[in-house]
This record gives C-alpha cells, structure tokens and sequence, in this order.
C-alpha cells in the first residue's frame, strides 16, 4: 500500500523520483506527490489521481535539486484529493515526509495538535507525522528519535529537511524500506523494483531502525540513538523484469512467464542429479522437523488459495494434519501452536501485515516457522527459521499469476521434503520430482491455446454480471482463484463454489445464459462434477469447462471447451489455473479496464 521513495544523489531529482513511482504505482494511485529540497526551502507539487496528473504538473512546473521525495497513495485516511497526497509538511516548512502505513492514535495525535494551536491542513495521519517533527529542535537524527515513541501503529516514513539539503531519513515500524546505495547517490524506496534499473547494492531497515542517508554514505542508528553496523546485500534480480518488454501488460507478461518461472523454482530446490528435493540450506533445522506433526498455512488473497491446494497435498502426501487459515482470522483466534507445528507464512510479497502478525505470533509460542515467499529479503523471509523462495521474479501486476503458480510449485516441493524426511519417499516421489520438470512444457501448450476459443469465453463472461466457477477437491481452490481474478480485474461478482454444495444454496441463481465456469479435468471425482454440470445445464445456464483436450465427456456436456494438457492429478491446479488467468484478463481487457491498476486495490496489502 503506497509507494514511497526518497533520493540523494548528483542528478536531477525529479525524474528520477517520477521514475521511481512510475514503478512503484502498483502499490497505490489514488494521488501521487513529490518534494524537492533546494535554495533554502522544499518545495512540493501533488496531484490527485494517477501519477500521469503528477507528470504533466512536473512538466509545467519544474523543481530542480538532487534531493527529494516522493509517494503514489492508496488512501487510509481522508479521501484521496490533492491536499490529502503526500509529501505532507509541517507548519514552518521545515520538514516534508511521504508515509506508508497507518497511525492507531491519529485522533489523539491530531487533537493534541489541535490544543497545541497547530493549523493542520489534510485529514491525513502523515501530515501529524511532518507535524510533530517539525516541532522537535536539536540535531537531525534526534528530531526523529524524538518522536517515534510518539506514533503507534505502521509507518515506512521517508522524510526531507529545509536546513540539511544534502539527506534524507528513512524510518519504519511495520511496512517495508530498503536503501540502495549507488555510485555517489543513494535511494531509498518500499520496494527494490524501484530501484534495481539503478543499483543492486541494498540495505534492508530493520523496525524500529532511523537511517540517515547521504549520497557517500548511510549511518544506521537503532531506537536508543545507538549505531548499527549492516552489510549491504547483493540482489540477483534482473532489472528488465520489472519492464513490460513488448506486452500489453505485466500481468499478460506474468502469465507468460509461468513457464520459465515455474522451471526456476523447481530446480533451485532439486538435488545435483535433479531426482530429488533437498530444503538443505533453508533453515529447515533436522531436529525440529523430527518434532512435526501438524502444519499450519496462513495466508491471504490468493496464497490462501495455494495454501488450501498445499492442505491437500501435505495431507495426502505426508499424512500431516494441515490447517489452513486466513492470516487476519488466525492472529486473532488463539489458534493452538506448540512446538510440533510447524507453521507456513505463504506470501508472495513477504510484507502481507496480517501474515507477518501471524506468523510472528506463531514464533512466540515456539512453532517452528517457515515462510514461502517470492521476495528475498523481505520481512517473511526475515522473520521465519525457513524459506522456500519461489522463483517467479518480480510480480508488478496486482493480480497475481506467476507467483500463484510457483507457490503452487513450492507447496508440492514443500509436501515432498516433509515426506522424504518423514522416510516416506518411494516412486511416487520420483514420478512427481519428473512430472514438476517437464511441467513447464505442459504450460506452455495452455498459452498457446487458440485465440478463437477464448474470444467465445469472454463473449460469455463479459456480458453477465455474474458466474459461478466450480470445482471439486485440489481443484476447489483454483475455482475460488479463478472466481478472485476475474472480480479483482474485471470488477464482475464471481463466486467459487465446491460443486458439491452448488445444490445448497448456489443452484437458485441459475438461469438462462448464466455462466458457470468448471474445473472438469480427470480426477476421481470427475463423475460427480460433470453430474453437477448436467444439473447446470437442465437449468440453462452455460458451462465452460477447463478440462483435458481429448474429454469425451466433458465436450458431450460443455457449452465451450478451454482444453489442457494431461498431468499428475496433484499437478493439476498448476495447469487447470492458467486458462482461467487469461479469461479474466481477456474479460478485462475486452472491458476496457486497467488491468494492472484495478480499482481499490494495491499490490502489497502492508496495513491491516
Ligand atoms: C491476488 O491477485 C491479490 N491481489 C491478493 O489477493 C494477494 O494475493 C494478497 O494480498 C496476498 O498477498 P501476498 O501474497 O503478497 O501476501
């Protein structure tokens, strides 16, 4: 949520902030804004709206400096008009900052302001943050330290003074800042896609850390006003995945990295001869996974949804209890931890608020805690004993597709390590170790899937206001995913169901044209699905139905076919999820939609 960036360095500041955002605007574009410190003073421009308002001021209105920051909203408090866009500053205009986050005790902070004689000018909680540190006297850092017993609650907070020109501070509690540290300049940003095209040489802020940034140099200083000695870290993304490269949009791009993604992820987590799965080097310490006998998965959005195919998997291949809970439901619910649970934090972004709670509160009560996550570095992959890193690369659109599939990916990796420490390995585990490695051909063929049958689904979907996406078992989740893509990009209602339970309840909104959309690949439970589809079908409504291209059955019943390859039932979500991705970007797009940038929505869900 929000995209914040800070800069110092010996170029002009303004294009390589509005450069900076334009990367980061997934996380937010609600407004945007930016603060240039130069000839004694900061001066701001904002814009409400999309970051493209922010430009064309930029292009009207030059600001020159080599200091500066800048913030793309996604709005928590007040709504998202030009005075309530950050840079927010203080009274005196001795001090700017861009916030991401959310203050618990915004109301106190602003009456007290208020009492104080303070003439506040938003209903944001940034503008108190500016507020309070403006009225702090002394040195630099110290004007900050000041302060942060005073903010309760989530904060990235990048900040810039009229009288230090040459600095910017950076500090969080919660959201995610990393420092990049160029040749004489340094950025500072909530994520390393905006900065990567720069440099690969980063520092990730711990909470509860003030970094005083100067374009030769970072000084670390921890609550108590202490030093901290870090080490910068070497990043191996590549700084073209974070470009369109040719598509229309990253998410069609995403979609069309499966393949190499899934193939990435897959052997970074094989043994030399490819024939197994090693976690060796993970943090999977030996002993404690001796201790395990139930598992944990929480997670929100759609790693939910691989967390409920990773039950299936855990469960049938291990014979693990597994349970799987919405992050934001099980930090609240006393869930029952002891030290043989071992507890997963599935994330693509490692910086979910509510999964990092979960999981930090799995770790005090001395669960064993692993995380599968995309994002090297980030605070899943900090906060947990182990990780099984996904290799999807950096995912900019909000709708997530390659990550999904590499969780995917890890979930069966995840169940095969479990059951080969449990000594439970045979055939089977090899079968699957060779399936997981020619599945990226399999995917592949589904992304060349004719064009022709794709228009008809759209033609289906995108004139009904609602669908049904149903699915039975491992399949289950990806209906609910399928259903999740096409709300979140195409803002049509769409209910993932079980097919099962389609006659308790969903069967009333069937009608004629209604759309149902259906898992039917061959599983054992096949014959019942297509029973429920016969029952859609004696009610009018249409079916179509992802299914293997040569299912006699399935094309006797279905309106429309949306055909993929054979593979091992436990690999099925990972295919049968694909076609449903491209539905609903097609529906979006054949919408007129922003299928990047949907509604409402930000990429990094970092507030509660
Ligand atoms: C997926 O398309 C979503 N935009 C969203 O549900 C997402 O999966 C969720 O916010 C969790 O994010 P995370 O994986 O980064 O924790």
């Amino acid at each position: 949520m929000c995209g914040i960036i800070g800069y110092v360095g010996v170029d002009e500041v303004v294009p390589v902030v509005l450069d900076g955002l334009r990367r980061l605007e997934y996380r937010g574009y609600d407004s945007a804004g930016i603060a240039v410190v130069g000839a004694g003073e900061i001066r701001i421009l904002r814009a409400a709206g999309k970051l493209r308002n922010l430009e064309q001021r930029a292009y009207h209105e030059p600001l020159h400096g080599t200091t500066g920051i800048g913030h793309t909203r996604w709005a928590t408090h007040g709504a998202p008009t030009e005075a309530n866009a950050h840079p927010q500053r203080d009274v005196s205009g001795a001090v700017a900052v861009v916030h991401n986050g959310i203050l618990e005790n915004y109301s106190d902070l602003r009456a007290e302001l208020i009492e104080a004689g303070v003439d506040l000018t938003s209903d944001t909680d940034t503008e108190l943050i500016a507020q309070l540190i403006g009225r702090e006297k002394g040195p630099l850092p110290e004007r900050v330290r000041a302060i942060l017993p005073r903010l309760h609650g989530q904060y990235a907070v990048v900040a810039v003074f009229k009288d230090e020109p040459d600095v910017v501070v950076a500090f969080r509690q919660g959201p995610p800042l990393v420092i990049g540290i160029g040749e004489d300049e340094a950025i500072v940003a909530s994520d390393v896609v905006a900065l990567l095209h720069r440099t690969r040489e980063v520092l990730f802020l711990d909470d509860n850390e003030i970094a005083v940034v100067r374009r030769d140099g970072i000084e670390l200083l921890d609550s108590a006003g202490d030093h901290v000695e870090r080490s910068t870290e070497t990043l191996d993304w590549d700084a073209g995945r974070v470009e369109k490269g040719g598509y229309r949009h990253f998410m069609l791009k995403e979609i069309f990295e499966q393949p190499d993604a899934i193939r990435n992820t897959v052997v970074s987590h094989l043994d030399a001869a490819r024939s197994g799965v090693i976690l060796d080097g993970l943090g999977f310490d030996p002993e404690k996974m001796d201790k395990i006998r139930r598992v944990h998965l929480v997670a929100c959005g759609t790693s939910w949804h691989a967390s409920l195919v990773g039950k299936f998997l855990i469960e049938k291949l291990c014979g693990l209890p597994t349970d799987v809970d919405y992050a934001s439901e099980y930090r609240y619910r006393s869930p029952l931890l002891r030290d043989d649970t071992l507890v997963i934090g599935v994330t693509q972004s490692g910086e979910t608020a509510d999964t990092l709670a979960a999981m930090s509160l799995a770790k005090s009560q001395g669960s064993l805690l692993g995380t599968v996550c995309n994002v090297r570095g980030s605070s899943a992959w900090r906060e947990a004993d182990a990780t099984i890193l996904t290799q999807a690369g950096p995912e900019i659109g909000v709708a997530s597709t390659k990550a999904f599939t590499t969780q995917l990916v890890a979930m069966l990796l995840l169940a095969l390590a479990l059951r080969k420490h449990g000594g439970g390995a045979d055939e089977l585990d090899t079968e699957l170790v060779h399936q997981l490695q020619t599945l990226p051909v399999a995917i592949e063929k589904t992304l060349s899937m004719e064009r022709a049958t794709f228009r008809r689904a759209t033609e289906m979907l995108s004139g009904a206001p609602n669908s049904l996406f149903l699915g039975r078992g491992i399949l289950y989740p990806i209906a609910l995913e399928g259903a999740l893509k096409l709300k979140e990009i195409s803002y049509l209602h769409a209910e993932g169901y079980p097919a099962g339970e389609m006659k308790h309840g969903p069967i009333a909104l069937l009608q004629d044209g209604f759309p149902v959309v259906s898992l039917a690949l061959n599983t054992a439970t096949r014959e019942k699905l297509l029973g429920n589809l016969m029952e859609v079908r004696a009610r009018g409504a249409s079916v179509i139905a992802v299914a293997e291209a040569d299912s006699k059955a399935v094309d006797e019943i279905a309106d429309l076919v949306l055909p993929v390859p054979h593979v091992h039932p436990l690999l099925q979500p990972i295919v049968a999820v694909v076609p449903l991705q491209l539905l609903a970007y097609n529906v979006a797009v054949e919408l007129g939609l922003d299928v990047d940038q949907p509604r409402n929505l930000a990429k990094s869900v970092t507030v509660e």
